[in-house]
């Protein structure tokens, strides 16, 4: 069960409610974890935090978080500034010193082998991947927005404030944004959001188009790691290809 942090502070009873249920784990990203951490291991629930600075690591251990996710800024989806290349292998030097128990995961920009195998190498126990399975056989993903990831660079994704505000998210604090596909529409509102913030009309014409799945008004949310991405095999097709090709790096293929 995956909560926002910083939504789940406005609404303090659903956590209860959720671990009622007997979660296996609960995922809390984006804001303080500190004060759900006990009441989640208490519930005999693993605690996932996932983290964007070493600032936020080290409130995770706080936490008792028995996982850590660390997450670069290559992310799809919301993040923050870290790339995961520094930001991994420091929270793997952090948790060695001061809670080797915890496992690290690398999250942003991991879509294949070599970037599975790379963070191994930083010090990750193992990854966290998200556009990967967006571009999958099972992903409930629109035909034309599918299209356009598959076929993009890596170049063709930005951070930014845009589609938050355009979906009526207005209050993600200022240090979290969200990683698109560039479009039209992002391209027209950036550095403007303020004004489609009070376009009523431009927000109701941007839902109607993103209800239908247009791509040149709602983007794929896809991270830099869309550029690596050319198919959407299955989901354990997936998995077993980026296993073997990590295994098959690890044991010095990268030599041949
Ligand atoms: C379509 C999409 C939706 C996401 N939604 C969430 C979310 O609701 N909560 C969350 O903590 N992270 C979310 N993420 C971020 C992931 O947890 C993860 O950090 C990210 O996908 C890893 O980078 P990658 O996309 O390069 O694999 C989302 C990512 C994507 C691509």
């Amino acid at each position: 069960m995956g909560f926002i942090t910083w939504k789940l502070d406005q609404t303090p009873g659903l956590l209860d409610r959720v671990l009622e249920r007997k979660p296996r784990a609960v995922f809390l990203s984006f804001g303080d974890p500190v004060p759900y951490g006990a009441r989640i291991r208490d519930a005999g629930s693993t605690l996932f935090a996932q983290v964007q600075t070493l600032a936020d690591a080290e409130r995770a251990v706080e936490a008792g978080a028995q996982v850590i996710v660390a997450q670069g800024t290559e992310a799809g989806g919301h993040g923050a500034r870290r790339a995961t290349m520094t930001l991994v292998p420091e929270v793997a030097d952090h948790l060695s010193n001061r809670a080797p128990e915890t496992l690290l995961l690398a999250a942003g920009g991991i879509a294949d082998g070599r970037a599975l195998a790379a963070a191994l190498i930083l010090g990750a126990d193992g990854v966290l991947c998200g556009t990967r399975f967006w571009a999958s056989r099972e992903a409930l993903v629109p035909e034309a927005q599918m299209r356009v990831a598959l076929a993009a660079h890596g170049d063709a994704t930005v951070r930014g404030k845009v589609i938050d505000v355009a979906r009526g998210l207005m209050d993600w604090p200022g240090r979290f944004d969200l990683r698109t596909m560039r479009n039209r529409f992002v391209d027209d509102w950036t550095g403007r959001v303020e004004a489609l913030a009070d376009d009523d009309a431009a927000r109701a014409n941007w839902l109607a188009a993103a209800e239908a799945g247009d791509p040149d008004m709602a983007p794929p949310i896809v991270g830099e790691a869309i550029g690596v991405i050319r198919d959407a095999p299955g989901a354990a097709e997936i998995l077993a290809q980026m296993s073997a090709e990590a295994e098959g790096l690890l044991q010095g293929g990268w030599r041949r």
